[in-house]
Protein backbone atom coordinates (compact mmCIF):
# COMPACT_ATOMS: atom_id res chain seq x y z
CA UNK A 1 0.00 0.00 0.00
CA UNK A 2 1.11 3.30 -0.71
CA UNK A 3 1.42 5.74 1.84
CA UNK A 4 0.94 9.65 3.17
CA UNK A 5 1.97 11.59 5.33
CA UNK A 6 -0.60 11.94 8.23
CA UNK A 7 -0.73 16.46 7.49
CA UNK A 8 2.49 18.27 8.98
CA UNK A 9 2.98 15.30 12.13
CA UNK A 10 5.79 13.79 10.59
CA UNK A 11 4.26 10.63 10.69
CA UNK A 12 3.35 8.72 7.44
CA UNK A 13 0.35 5.93 7.26
CA UNK A 14 -0.94 3.94 4.73
CA UNK A 15 -3.43 5.91 2.66
CA UNK A 16 -5.78 3.70 3.27
CA UNK A 17 -6.47 3.68 7.17
CA UNK A 18 -9.81 1.65 9.12
CA UNK A 19 -12.41 2.48 10.82
CA UNK A 20 -12.98 0.37 13.51
CA UNK A 21 -16.38 1.38 14.70
CA UNK A 22 -18.54 -1.69 12.93
CA UNK A 23 -16.40 -3.95 15.49
CA UNK A 24 -18.38 -2.52 18.86
CA UNK A 25 -21.88 -0.99 17.42
CA UNK A 26 -24.80 -2.84 16.62
CA UNK A 27 -24.53 -5.47 14.53
CA UNK A 28 -20.97 -6.79 15.63
CA UNK A 29 -18.83 -9.70 15.50
CA UNK A 30 -17.65 -11.37 17.82
CA UNK A 31 -14.18 -9.71 19.59
CA UNK A 32 -12.40 -12.82 17.93
CA UNK A 33 -13.85 -12.15 14.73
CA UNK A 34 -13.17 -8.18 15.43
CA UNK A 35 -9.47 -8.97 16.45
CA UNK A 36 -9.23 -11.29 13.10
CA UNK A 37 -10.39 -8.35 10.61
CA UNK A 38 -7.71 -5.84 12.24
CA UNK A 39 -4.87 -8.35 11.40
CA UNK A 40 -6.43 -8.53 8.20
CA UNK A 41 -5.79 -4.62 7.61
CA UNK A 42 -2.72 -5.06 8.99
CA UNK A 43 -1.97 -7.45 6.46
CA UNK A 44 -3.21 -5.39 3.76
CA UNK A 45 -0.81 -2.85 5.03
CA UNK A 46 -2.99 -0.42 6.59
CA UNK A 47 -1.16 1.29 9.41
CA UNK A 48 -3.64 3.49 11.00
CA UNK A 49 -6.94 2.73 12.70
CA UNK A 50 -9.56 5.41 13.83
CA UNK A 51 -11.52 4.41 16.57
CA UNK A 52 -13.47 6.45 19.59
CA UNK A 53 -13.91 5.51 23.32
CA UNK A 54 -18.14 5.91 22.52
CA UNK A 55 -17.83 3.06 20.04
CA UNK A 56 -19.60 0.39 22.14
CA UNK A 57 -23.15 -0.57 22.59
CA UNK A 58 -24.30 1.61 25.78
CA UNK A 59 -22.74 3.63 28.59
CA UNK A 60 -21.07 0.56 30.89
CA UNK A 61 -18.85 -0.45 28.26
CA UNK A 62 -17.30 2.89 26.95
CA UNK A 63 -13.89 1.91 25.38
CA UNK A 64 -15.23 -1.58 24.01
CA UNK A 65 -13.58 -1.24 20.45
CA UNK A 66 -9.97 0.59 21.94
CA UNK A 67 -9.60 -2.54 24.18
CA UNK A 68 -10.43 -4.75 20.80
CA UNK A 69 -7.85 -2.99 19.25
CA UNK A 70 -5.09 -2.90 22.40
CA UNK A 71 -5.70 -6.96 21.71
CA UNK A 72 -5.08 -7.22 18.39
CA UNK A 73 -2.13 -4.71 18.39
CA UNK A 74 0.06 -6.56 21.13
CA UNK A 75 3.19 -6.95 19.17
CA UNK A 76 2.16 -3.64 16.63
CA UNK A 77 3.64 -0.76 18.41
CA UNK A 78 3.53 1.18 15.24
CA UNK A 79 0.17 1.02 14.13
CA UNK A 80 -0.92 4.48 14.49
CA UNK A 81 -4.46 4.89 16.74
CA UNK A 82 -6.48 7.33 16.12
CA UNK A 83 -8.85 7.77 18.93
CA UNK A 84 -12.24 10.34 20.39
CA UNK A 85 -13.40 12.09 22.95
CA UNK A 86 -16.20 13.86 23.57
CA UNK A 87 -19.16 11.74 23.10
CA UNK A 88 -21.24 9.22 25.39
CA UNK A 89 -23.48 6.41 25.02
CA UNK A 90 -26.56 6.92 27.97
CA UNK A 91 -28.90 3.70 27.29
CA UNK A 92 -27.34 3.63 23.87
CA UNK A 93 -28.05 7.44 23.00
CA UNK A 94 -25.20 9.25 20.99
CA UNK A 95 -25.06 12.58 23.25
CA UNK A 96 -21.99 15.05 23.21
CA UNK A 97 -20.05 16.45 27.02
CA UNK A 98 -17.19 18.23 25.67
CA UNK A 99 -16.62 19.43 29.14
CA UNK A 100 -13.26 19.98 29.71
CA UNK A 101 -13.33 17.64 33.19
CA UNK A 102 -15.05 14.77 31.08
CA UNK A 103 -12.52 15.42 28.28
CA UNK A 104 -9.61 14.60 30.53
CA UNK A 105 -11.37 11.49 32.01
CA UNK A 106 -11.99 10.29 28.32
CA UNK A 107 -8.96 10.94 27.32
CA UNK A 108 -7.11 9.20 30.77
CA UNK A 109 -9.73 6.27 30.42
CA UNK A 110 -8.53 5.77 26.43
CA UNK A 111 -4.96 6.01 27.31
CA UNK A 112 -5.50 2.64 30.04
CA UNK A 113 -7.82 0.95 26.98
CA UNK A 114 -5.28 1.28 24.05
CA UNK A 115 -2.33 0.36 26.73
CA UNK A 116 -0.41 3.30 25.05
CA UNK A 117 1.26 5.72 27.44
CA UNK A 118 0.33 8.42 24.92
CA UNK A 119 -1.90 8.70 22.00
CA UNK A 120 -1.08 9.60 18.52
CA UNK A 121 -4.08 11.12 17.50
CA UNK A 122 -7.00 12.30 19.58
CA UNK A 123 -9.81 13.83 18.15
CA UNK A 124 -12.42 16.41 19.24
CA UNK A 125 -15.42 14.09 18.78
CA UNK A 126 -18.16 16.38 17.92
CA UNK A 127 -18.61 20.08 19.08
CA UNK A 128 -20.60 20.04 22.57
CA UNK A 129 -23.30 22.93 22.14
CA UNK A 130 -23.42 23.33 25.84
CA UNK A 131 -19.57 23.82 26.27
CA UNK A 132 -17.91 26.79 24.25
CA UNK A 133 -15.71 25.34 21.98
CA UNK A 134 -12.19 27.04 23.12
CA UNK A 135 -12.84 25.51 26.85
CA UNK A 136 -12.89 22.02 25.06
CA UNK A 137 -9.90 22.66 22.91
CA UNK A 138 -7.96 24.32 25.40
CA UNK A 139 -7.97 21.15 27.52
CA UNK A 140 -6.87 18.93 24.15
CA UNK A 141 -3.93 21.78 24.08
CA UNK A 142 -2.68 21.08 27.98
CA UNK A 143 -2.91 17.12 27.45
CA UNK A 144 -0.65 17.70 24.45
CA UNK A 145 1.68 19.57 26.78
CA UNK A 146 1.62 16.93 29.47
CA UNK A 147 2.46 14.55 26.43
CA UNK A 148 -1.05 12.85 26.62
CA UNK A 149 -1.35 13.34 23.47
CA UNK A 150 0.75 13.39 20.31
CA UNK A 151 -1.03 15.26 17.90
CA UNK A 152 -4.84 17.00 18.09
CA UNK A 153 -7.90 16.16 15.72
CA UNK A 154 -11.05 18.06 15.24
CA UNK A 155 -14.33 15.91 13.70
CA UNK A 156 -17.42 17.32 12.29
CA UNK A 157 -16.45 20.58 12.19
CA UNK A 158 -16.95 24.04 10.20
CA UNK A 159 -14.08 26.02 8.81
CA UNK A 160 -14.41 28.42 11.51
CA UNK A 161 -14.20 26.23 14.07
CA UNK A 162 -10.81 24.92 12.18
CA UNK A 163 -9.64 28.50 12.25
CA UNK A 164 -10.65 28.84 16.21
CA UNK A 165 -9.43 25.50 17.27
CA UNK A 166 -5.91 25.80 15.18
CA UNK A 167 -5.10 29.28 16.68
CA UNK A 168 -5.49 27.37 20.31
CA UNK A 169 -3.53 24.05 19.49
CA UNK A 170 -2.07 22.88 16.10
CA UNK A 171 -4.54 20.73 14.24
CA UNK A 172 -3.25 17.74 12.74
CA UNK A 173 -6.22 16.03 11.52
CA UNK A 174 -9.89 16.88 10.39
CA UNK A 175 -12.13 14.08 10.26
CA UNK A 176 -15.78 15.16 8.38
CA UNK A 177 -18.58 12.74 6.36
CA UNK A 178 -17.44 12.76 2.69
CA UNK A 179 -17.96 10.44 -0.01
CA UNK A 180 -18.67 10.24 -3.54
CA UNK A 181 -22.74 11.09 -2.70
CA UNK A 182 -21.71 13.48 0.11
CA UNK A 183 -19.46 17.03 -0.83
CA UNK A 184 -20.72 19.07 1.95
CA UNK A 185 -17.37 19.47 3.51
CA UNK A 186 -15.48 20.76 0.65
CA UNK A 187 -14.51 24.32 1.73
CA UNK A 188 -13.20 22.70 5.32
CA UNK A 189 -11.25 20.40 2.51
CA UNK A 190 -9.87 22.64 0.60
CA UNK A 191 -9.01 24.74 4.17
CA UNK A 192 -6.97 21.38 5.02
CA UNK A 193 -4.68 21.58 1.92
CA UNK A 194 -4.24 25.06 2.34
CA UNK A 195 -2.96 24.08 5.72
CA UNK A 196 -1.35 20.77 5.19
CA UNK A 197 -3.90 19.09 7.96
CA UNK A 198 -4.90 15.60 7.00
CA UNK A 199 -8.35 15.06 6.20
CA UNK A 200 -10.24 11.92 6.95
CA UNK A 201 -13.45 11.37 5.38
CA UNK A 202 -15.61 9.08 7.63
CA UNK A 203 -18.33 7.06 6.00
CA UNK A 204 -16.53 7.21 2.64
CA UNK A 205 -18.60 4.25 1.56
CA UNK A 206 -21.83 6.24 2.68
CA UNK A 207 -22.09 4.42 5.78
CA UNK A 208 -22.06 1.32 7.33
CA UNK A 209 -25.30 -0.93 6.11
CA UNK A 210 -25.33 1.14 3.22
CA UNK A 211 -21.91 -0.01 1.29
CA UNK A 212 -23.61 -2.35 -0.85
CA UNK A 213 -25.81 -0.15 -2.33
CA UNK A 214 -22.75 2.25 -3.49
CA UNK A 215 -22.98 -0.44 -6.79
CA UNK A 216 -26.10 0.78 -7.73
CA UNK A 217 -24.54 3.56 -9.07
CA UNK A 218 -24.28 3.54 -12.93
CA UNK A 219 -21.46 6.16 -12.87
CA UNK A 220 -19.27 4.31 -10.06
CA UNK A 221 -20.21 1.20 -11.31
CA UNK A 222 -18.54 2.24 -15.13
CA UNK A 223 -15.57 3.26 -13.54
CA UNK A 224 -15.36 0.20 -11.86
CA UNK A 225 -15.86 -1.89 -14.88
CA UNK A 226 -13.50 -0.26 -16.86
CA UNK A 227 -10.33 -0.81 -14.37
CA UNK A 228 -12.03 -4.23 -13.33
CA UNK A 229 -12.35 -3.12 -9.49
CA UNK A 230 -15.53 -2.96 -7.72
CA UNK A 231 -17.57 0.19 -7.16
CA UNK A 232 -16.43 0.31 -3.52
CA UNK A 233 -12.67 0.48 -4.61
CA UNK A 234 -13.69 3.05 -7.04
CA UNK A 235 -15.23 5.48 -4.37
CA UNK A 236 -12.26 5.27 -2.64
CA UNK A 237 -9.79 5.70 -5.24
CA UNK A 238 -12.04 8.97 -6.10
CA UNK A 239 -11.62 10.12 -2.67
CA UNK A 240 -7.61 9.56 -2.79
CA UNK A 241 -6.71 11.61 -6.09
CA UNK A 242 -9.15 13.91 -5.20
CA UNK A 243 -7.10 15.83 -2.70
CA UNK A 244 -3.06 14.57 -1.20
CA UNK A 245 -4.36 15.38 2.39
CA UNK A 246 -6.68 12.43 1.78
CA UNK A 247 -6.61 9.32 4.05
CA UNK A 248 -9.86 7.50 3.38
CA UNK A 249 -11.40 5.37 6.67
CA UNK A 250 -13.75 2.82 5.50
CA UNK A 251 -15.25 1.04 8.32
CA UNK A 252 -15.35 -3.51 8.46
CA UNK A 253 -16.29 -5.54 10.45
CA UNK A 254 -15.15 -8.46 8.44
CA UNK A 255 -11.82 -8.96 6.51
CA UNK A 256 -12.75 -9.19 3.27
CA UNK A 257 -14.15 -5.79 3.48
CA UNK A 258 -11.21 -3.67 4.00
CA UNK A 259 -8.61 -5.87 2.39
CA UNK A 260 -10.91 -4.79 -0.46
CA UNK A 261 -10.99 -1.42 0.25
CA UNK A 262 -6.83 -1.31 0.56
CA UNK A 263 -6.90 -2.62 -3.06
CA UNK A 264 -8.10 1.05 -4.00
CA UNK A 265 -4.31 1.89 -3.42
CA UNK A 266 -3.39 0.67 -6.45
CA UNK A 267 -5.85 2.14 -8.37
CA UNK A 268 -5.14 4.92 -11.15
CA UNK A 269 -8.02 6.76 -12.39
CA UNK A 270 -8.01 8.41 -15.09
CA UNK A 271 -8.87 12.89 -15.81
CA UNK A 272 -12.39 10.93 -18.01
CA UNK A 273 -13.00 8.72 -14.62
CA UNK A 274 -12.42 11.46 -11.96
CA UNK A 275 -14.82 14.18 -14.35
CA UNK A 276 -17.18 11.33 -14.57
CA UNK A 277 -17.33 10.56 -10.52
CA UNK A 278 -17.20 14.37 -9.52
CA UNK A 279 -20.41 14.86 -11.44
CA UNK A 280 -21.93 11.84 -9.77
CA UNK A 281 -22.90 13.17 -6.41
N1 LIG B 1 -16.25 11.16 13.41
C1 LIG B 1 -17.49 10.71 13.30
O1 LIG B 1 -18.45 11.34 13.75
C2 LIG B 1 -17.70 9.38 12.62
C3 LIG B 1 -18.99 8.98 12.24
C4 LIG B 1 -19.14 7.75 11.57
C5 LIG B 1 -18.01 6.97 11.32
N2 LIG B 1 -16.76 7.39 11.72
C6 LIG B 1 -15.54 6.60 11.46
O2 LIG B 1 -15.43 6.39 10.07
C7 LIG B 1 -15.35 4.98 9.80
C8 LIG B 1 -15.98 4.66 8.47
O3 LIG B 1 -17.32 5.05 8.40
P1 LIG B 1 -18.54 4.03 8.49
O4 LIG B 1 -18.08 2.76 9.13
O5 LIG B 1 -19.66 4.79 9.08
O6 LIG B 1 -18.97 3.78 7.00
P2 LIG B 1 -18.29 3.29 5.65
O7 LIG B 1 -16.83 3.18 5.80
O8 LIG B 1 -18.82 4.16 4.58
O9 LIG B 1 -18.95 1.86 5.45
C9 LIG B 1 -18.62 0.79 6.30
C10 LIG B 1 -19.23 -0.49 5.77
O10 LIG B 1 -18.79 -0.73 4.46
C11 LIG B 1 -18.54 -2.09 4.25
N3 LIG B 1 -17.31 -2.16 3.42
C12 LIG B 1 -16.08 -1.70 3.77
N4 LIG B 1 -15.21 -1.86 2.77
C13 LIG B 1 -15.90 -2.44 1.75
C14 LIG B 1 -15.55 -2.84 0.43
N5 LIG B 1 -14.32 -2.65 -0.04
N6 LIG B 1 -16.52 -3.40 -0.34
C15 LIG B 1 -17.78 -3.56 0.13
N7 LIG B 1 -18.18 -3.18 1.37
C16 LIG B 1 -17.24 -2.62 2.17
C17 LIG B 1 -18.28 -2.71 5.61
O11 LIG B 1 -18.94 -3.96 5.66
P3 LIG B 1 -18.61 -5.10 6.75
O12 LIG B 1 -19.02 -4.53 8.07
O13 LIG B 1 -19.47 -6.22 6.31
O14 LIG B 1 -17.15 -5.41 6.72
C18 LIG B 1 -18.79 -1.68 6.59
O15 LIG B 1 -19.88 -2.10 7.34
C19 LIG B 1 -16.03 4.34 11.02
O16 LIG B 1 -15.69 2.99 11.16
C20 LIG B 1 -15.54 5.22 12.13
O17 LIG B 1 -14.23 4.84 12.50
C21 LIG B 1 -16.61 8.59 12.35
Amino acid sequence: MKKRDLGNTGVSVGEIGMGCMPISVTGRPSESEGIRTIHAALEAGVTLLDTADSYCLETSEMGHNERVIAKALRGHPNIVVATKGGMIRPEGRWECDGRPERLREACEASLRALERDAITLYQYHRHDPKVPFAESIGLLAELRKEGKIVHVGLSNITVEQLEEANAIVPIASVQNRMNVFDRSSMKVLKRCEELGIAFLPYSPLNGMGKAGQIGENDLLSRVAAEHGISPQQAALAWLLQLSPVMIPIPGASRGVSIASSAGASSVTLSHENMDLLNAAG
